[in-house]
């Protein structure tokens, strides 16, 4: 199954990808997590996006597609794949189609502004893999540092609150449309994003079943 997570910056759409993806043996691409690899490793990729992401601005298009382009053809992705934070723009989505990829279902994840500020300021990740946690709603196992590495838990960036209000700002304007380009296709479905983690999973998983 080919899907696409959909939803506002801190809506979950990582969270429910991790959990889908485990449940379905299907990969999970992030080009948010992607970049920040970049950044990490001081690429030519990394440098190109560092000012857009810290300001809470999309990367270029024709970055985005090139990263996708490419991981698209790795053999993980031959059993499915879900795409997270991709497409972002109407241009991103189609690219997506001129590539001739076939996206079954694309899953909106809806949680309102309000609660995504009052979210974001509890996220952490992780500084080694960027594995996502929240101090109240998925705190490590140990409540201090990632269950994966052992790596500290550090606040993103662009996690800043005003930065997160201009992320807010830009998917409205930008990323928004894109629910009606997947609504013409038959295509889009709205999840519920703003109760338990566990429940938002089971009404993700009644919909890739209807
Ligand atoms: P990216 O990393 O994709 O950021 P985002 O879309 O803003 O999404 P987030 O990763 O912030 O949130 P999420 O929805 O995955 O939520 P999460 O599961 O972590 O992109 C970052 C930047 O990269 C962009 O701003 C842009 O610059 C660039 N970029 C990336 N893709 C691009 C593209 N296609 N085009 C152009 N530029 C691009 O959850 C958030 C928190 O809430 C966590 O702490 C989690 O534990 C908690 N949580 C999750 N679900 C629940 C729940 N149900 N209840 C309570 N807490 C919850």
């Amino acid at each position: 199954m080919n899907l696409i997570f959909l939803g506002a910056p801190g809506a979950g759409k990582g969270t429910q990808a991790e959990r889908i993806c485990k449940h379905l043996g299907i990969v999970s691409i992030s080009t948010g997590n992607i970049i920040r690899e970049a950044l990490r490793n001081g690429t030519e990729l990394g440098k190109k996006a560092k000012s857009y992401m810290d300001a809470g601005k999309l990367v270029p298009d024709e970055i985005v597609i090139d990263i996708i382009r490419e991981r698209l053809k790795q053999d993980d992705c031959k059993n499915g794949f879900i795409l997270d934070g991709f497409p972002r723009t109407v241009p991103q989505a189609e690219a997506l189609d001129k590539m001739g990829v076939v996206i079954d279902k694309v899953i909106e994840i809806y949680v309102s502004d309000e609660k995504i500020m009052e979210r974001m300021s509890g996220r952490r990740v992780c500084e080694i893999c960027g594995a996502s946690y929240h101090v109240e709603f998925k705190p490590p196992k140990n409540g201090v540092t990632c269950d994966y590495d052992g790596g500290k838990l550090v606040r993103r960036k662009d996690d800043e609150p005003e930065t997160v209000k201009e992320r807010l700002r830009v998917y409205h304007e930008q990323t928004e449309p894109l629910k009606d380009y997947y609504e013409k296709q038959g295509k889009l479905y709205i999840v519920e994003g703003q109760d338990k983690i566990s429940d938002t999973t089971r009404y993700t998983i009644e919909v890739l079943e209807s």
